[in-house]
């Protein structure tokens, strides 16, 4: 099971209380999508995916953007279970939609880049490291079920 300190779960429920769901979930994807195109394949049927203006303006990849948010919500108020918290989504994100798990970690530095530009001087080397350190922890429960 992962050890987490106080601060690191302080820091964790802070950002995820402090930060617009809607805005950095559809920051996010579309930086990955824009920096990293390839993963656009997984989301033909998103509709114009044709260039960063079209991603950003692109509805459904705001929508998108929102529901990880959520995802990773769940796993913010289950941070000692995260692994069985994602159980479904990693079998989902596998089995289902067959989404090569690198992505994960291309997606979750994406979500760093964000939040550091939405928490400007508040996110020291510690909080980074702490927010690291989650979305290591994310990434690797979504990747379970192909190991
Ligand atoms: C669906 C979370 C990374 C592709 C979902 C859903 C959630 C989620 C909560 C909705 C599941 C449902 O409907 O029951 C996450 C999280 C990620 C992540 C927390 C990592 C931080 C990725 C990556 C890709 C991807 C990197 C592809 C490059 C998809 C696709 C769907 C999906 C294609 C289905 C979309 C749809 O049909 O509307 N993801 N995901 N996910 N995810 Fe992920």
């Amino acid at each position: 099971m992962v050890q987490w300190t106080d601060f690191e779960r302080t820091t964790i429920q802070d950002i995820f209380s402090k930060i617009d769901y809607e805005s950095v979930g559809h920051q996010a994807l579309t930086r990955c999508l824009v920096v990293y195109p390839w993963t656009q394949r997984y989301f033909s049927k998103f509709g114009n995916l044709y260039n960063a203006a079209a991603i950003l303006g692109n509805p459904k990849v705001a929508a998108h953007g929102l529901t990880v948010m959520r995802g990773l919500e769940k796993a913010v108020k289950n941070m000692d279970n995260i692994k069985s918290t994602y159980a479904d989504l990693s079998v989902l994100h596998s089995e289902q939609l067959h989404v090569d798990p690198q992505n994960f970690r291309l997606l979750a530095d994406c979500i760093t880049i964000v939040v550091a530009s939405v928490l400007g001087a508040n996110f020291t080397a510690e909080v980074q490291a702490a927010l690291q350190k989650f979305l290591a922890v994310i990434v690797s429960a979504l990747g379970k079920q192909y190991y």
